[in-house]
């Protein structure tokens, strides 16, 4: 089986990590379209036109079976063309997981961190709108700019990353929030602070386990035998951090950069 996987940068690695852990005898060709990044403080119409380009380059160049979306935002402004566009591909996307988090709550306080886009997006709108029927639920969101750039940089326990999130985090805080969904692969790069900021009295809630598991059972369907080695061919538009990327996935082909649309 190959298996293409894209994300605007370094996040979606962490959905590889997940699916790496649980997946073998495929490829992985990983595309971080660092060139474009950060989506999130991008139109709908742009994010769907990289995310298109994206799929058709993973198709022409690499015959891939499955396409993991393995970016909030990108699913959220694109997985309806893309599905529209390749209807034989098998398609998952990544959602922030505020159903998980509702099952973890204790104080009923979950706090949301996502980028703009997704938290403006549709499909979180829907989401939350069908949830909000649930008793007692508190949801304090938060739209985190900026911190994409952060991570790619490579500051994940930075002065001004710190900042940045005690900003954000403090009220969640102040209110009780037990549970924090991270609405953006980028995210878990960023866990350690998020938790001392915390007081290490949260619970972080990340989709890339639940991805990989639907991947499998997706691919077994149609055939997949999952065993033998796993390869992982990683793919970058622009500049993208490599000791990062290193740390996340142990063992991987060389780091290729390319050309994708403009
Ligand atoms: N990892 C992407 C996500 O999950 C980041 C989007 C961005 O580049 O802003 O939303």
């Amino acid at each position: 089986m190959k298996i293409g996987i894209f994300d605007s940068g370094l996040g979606g690695l962490t959905v590889v990590e997940a699916i790496a852990a649980l997946i073998k005898g495929a490829e992985i060709y990983y595309v971080a379209d660092t060139k474009h990044a950060p989506y999130g403080e991008k139109t709908p119409e742009q994010i769907t036109q990289y995310s298109l380009n994206i799929a058709q380059y993973l198709i022409d160049r690499h015959q891939i079976d499955a396409l993991i979306v393995a970016c909030n935002t990108a699913t959220s402004a694109a997985i309806g063309q893309l599905r529209e566009h390749y209807p034989s591909l098998i398609i998952l996307g990544t959602e922030p997981g505020v159903k998980p988090a509702i099952q973890c709550t204790k104080t009923k306080n979950i706090g949301v961190l996502a980028t703009p886009a997704t938290l403006k997006g549709e499909k979180y709108q829907q989401l939350v709108s069908a949830l909000s029927a649930q008793e007692g639920i508190r949801l304090f969101e938060q739209a985190c700019p900026g911190l994409v750039e952060q991570i790619e940089k490579g500051e994940i326990q930075s002065a001004k990353t710190r900042e940045m999130l005690t900003a954000w985090l403090t009220p969640m805080l102040q209110n009780n929030v037990d549970t924090i969904v991270l609405g953006c692969t980028h995210y878990p790069l960023v866990e350690a602070l998020i938790k001392e900021i915390m007081q290490h009295k949260v619970q972080l809630i990340q989709t890339g386990g639940a991805i990989a598991r639907h991947l499998l059972s997706q691919s077994e369907a149609k055939g997949h035998i999952n065993a033998g080695p796993l390869r992982i061919f990683l793919y970058t538009t622009g500049e993208i951090q490599t000791p990062i990327i290193d740390q996340i996935i142990k063992d991987h082909e060389p780091i290729k950069k390319i050309n994708i649309g403009n």
